[in-house]
């Protein structure tokens, strides 16, 4: 399921990690970049699912939360290994230290920012994921989440009522200014 780039204009010297809360655009931002210039990409959890065979909402209902960041830190360390890819992660891949350190071991940490209002207002439908309840709990979890985020970005983007178009631009600025991007 890694989305692969046709136009390689751009070339990726490390992998790059997208996180930030659920709804801040880490999926849109990243198939963005990968279909207008050319960067493999992959969804984390969507990985996850492929290679599990069920879906998250069965994960967490089945096994538990630690369950899934169990097998969220497994694969995410398969997804840092290989040729470098954009890497869409989970919200909660913070919530593991052990994680931040395989992410800013391997590769460069994007913060897409967001808030727990616009976050809900992009997510009508929070069925698929077991830990977005309502505005009162998102709040709380981006406030709980939100130094872990600053702490394990390289760099950080504000996503606030902007398009996908405008932050992928941002974000290719940001990937060539750190060298983690170079032109072919
Ligand atoms: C989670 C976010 C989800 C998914 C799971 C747990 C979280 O990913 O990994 O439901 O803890 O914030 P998205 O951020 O892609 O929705």
């Amino acid at each position: 399921m890694v989305l692969t780039g046709t136009q390689n204009e751009f070339e990726l010297v490390k992998p790059v990690f997208f996180i930030g809360f659920m709804g801040s655009g880490k999926t849109s931002v990243t198939r963005h970049l990968s279909e207008h210039h050319g960067f493999d990409s992959i969804d984390a959890d969507d990985y996850l699912v492929q290679q599990e065979g069920r879906s998250i909402a069965d994960i967490f209902e089945a096994d538990g939360e630690s369950h899934f960041r169990d097998l969220e830190t497994r694969y995410l360390r398969e997804l840092a290994q290989g040729s470098p890819k954009l890497v869409s992660c989970g919200g909660g891949v913070v919530t593991r230290p052990e994680n931040v350190h395989i992410m800013r071991d391997s590769g460069f940490v994007v913060y897409l920012h967001t808030t727990a209002e616009e976050s809900s207002a992009r997510i009508p439908d929070s069925s698929t994921r077991p830990l977005f309840k309502d505005l009162n709990n998102a709040r709380d979890l981006l406030a709980q989440r939100e130094p872990s985020y600053i702490e394990a970005a390289d760099v950080q983007i504000d996503t606030v009522g902007r398009s996908v178009p405008d932050i992928a631009a941002e974000t290719l600025g940001a990937l060539r200014g750190a060298g983690v991007v170079t032109a072919r």
